[in-house]
């Protein structure tokens, strides 16, 4: 699963991670509940009898704290299934193969790219989107602080920063840099994108 250093852990973030992984197994954690252990009795079966999904499935999604049933291919990403399906559209879709951050997501708190997570494989997880965020908190910040220009890139910068002050209240410009190295922003906004995060950081602090 790609994370955005969400676990916090020093020395390593999403985009550590991915450089030293492929894709197929940045989604593992993600489609860990529907893919037994290898070493267990169910993951020996499972290789022996493997279950094929095909066609539509009906799955069920628990997105911004409200259950959504949905009939999807099993080759459908988490991305597509809230853009089109769902019509969830804060998550947007810049790269399509988990190198730029905009379709950045929280499952279960943690920042994932959307765009290369099967759907099939959240079911029973907490998904949120921006939408759910207090408009008067991460976001406004990243307006006051002019932290956008076309504005692709937010959506995604705010979801990893709203992960990181949620694990990381008090954050230095360097934890900032590490949180947010997932995310690109084509159009160099960075230096009001980190000036956001801090400011929220410390009006957020102020309201604890
Ligand atoms: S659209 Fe998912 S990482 Fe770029
Ligand atoms: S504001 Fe344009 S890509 Fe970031």
């Amino acid at each position: 699963m790609p994370e955005n250093d969400s676990k916090n852990k020093p020395g390593h973030s999403r985009r550590d991670f991915l450089r030293g992984s492929s894709l197929a197994a940045a989604s593992a954690v993600l489609t860990a509940p529907v893919v037994a252990p290898p070493e267990s009795a169910e993951a020996q079966q499972a290789q022996a009898d493997p279950k094929i999904l095909a066609g539509n499935v009906s799955i069920s999604l628990n997105v911004n704290g409200e259950n959504r049933a949905v009939e999807v291919e099993p080759r459908c990403t988490l991305l597509d299934t809230l853009r089109n399906r769902l019509d969830v559209t804060g998550p947007k879709r810049v790269c399509d193969r988990g190198s730029c951050g905009a379709c950045t997501v929280l499952v279960d708190g943690d920042p994932i790219y959307s765009c290369t997570t099967l759907a099939v494989g959240c079911q029973g997880h907490k998904i949120e989107t921006l939408e759910s965020f207090d408009e008067a908190g991460v976001p406004s910040s990243f307006v006051k602080h002019d932290g956008l220009m076309c504005g692709y890139c937010t959506p995604g910068f705010v979801t990893a920063c709203q992960a990181l002050l949620k694990t990381n209240p008090n954050p230095t410009l360097d934890d900032v840099k590490k949180g947010l190295d997932g995310n690109i922003c084509r159009c160099g906004t960075y230096i009001g994108v980190f000036q956001a995060a801090l400011d929220a950081a410390k009006a957020l602090r102020k309201e604890a």
